[in-house]
């Protein structure tokens, strides 16, 4: 059968030569496997659970599994999902125990959003005009910081579309100045229309003891409650 555009050669020549060729349809399958950057696994389907699971737990890769596990994955996916498909963007607070498994979520979040988005850029992020910007920080590394580096970080910070916080509330306050809490609560303020990760040890009622207004942004956020998974830290052997 006879094409629309090979049919219009035929009676219309000139109009025919100016219409675009049928563009090749999108598959996120093939591109992936073409990029060279790509370890990457397409978004499974919303509505495919199975496919989803399969997904999140390649991506993660936790070996063990208490119930808790899975949540916590889920979490990571949701806000995955959110961020790349800028479809209202949240903030997810992962609080848990030392070991269980936050900051391992955190960092293969952000590295699948950057590659992810890079992979497919044309087809989320056209409209935007430049990549999304993602930060992944060790927060008690950059609160520590002084003068100009806290500053450039925090720049970065506010720059990015994605931010993920890790470690929070873990920061030293030798001087017992109050200065990390107040650069996290001023911080806190101004990353409100962003996707923001945050993995903390701390539980919420000690955030609000510490300070009210951290206290409320984090108590608004999508909150994840590790603390019944236990450490998986693998235990450094001594010699025999
Ligand atoms: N479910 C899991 N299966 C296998 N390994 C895991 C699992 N959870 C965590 N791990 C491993 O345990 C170690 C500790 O995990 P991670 O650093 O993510 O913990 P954390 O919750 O961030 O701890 P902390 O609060 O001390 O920062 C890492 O080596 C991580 O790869
Ligand atoms: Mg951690």
């Amino acid at each position: 059968m006879q094409t629309l555009k090979e049919a219009l050669a035929t009676a219309l020549p000139d109009i025919a030569q100016s219409l675009p060729t049928t563009p090749e349809k999108h598959s996120t399958e093939t591109k992936a496997t073409h990029s060279p950057k790509s370890s990457l696994w397409p978004l499974p389907a919303k509505d495919d659970k199975e496919a989803r699971k399969l997904w999140r737990e390649r991506l993660f890769q936790m070996e063990h599994h208490h119930p808790d596990v899975e949540n916590l994955m889920q979490w990571g996916e949701w806000f995955a999902r959110r961020a790349i498909t800028n479809n209202r963007p949240g903030w997810v607070l992962l609080e848990g125990k030392p070991g269980c498994g936050k900051t391992r979520v955190a960092r293969r979040v952000s590295r699948f959003i950057r590659d992810y988005a890079f992979d497919a850029y044309e087809q989320f992020w056209q409209s935007r005009g430049s990549l999304p910007r993602v930060e992944f920080r060790d927060w008690p590394a950059v609160v520590e910081q002084k003068g100009d580096d806290y500053d450039e970080s925090i720049e970065d910070l506010y720059a990015a579309d994605v931010v993920i916080l890790d470690d929070v509330g873990a920061e030293a306050d030798t001087y017992k100045s109050g200065l990390p809490i107040s650069r996290l609560r001023s911080l806190l303020s101004r990353l409100e229309r962003k996707a923001v990760m945050i993995t903390t040890n701390v539980k919420l009622s000690e955030w609000e003891k510490r300070d009210e207004r951290v206290g409320s942004r984090l108590t608004a956020a999508n909150r994840f409650s590790a603390f019944g998974i236990p450490d998986y830290r693998p235990r450094l052997k001594s010699a025999p």
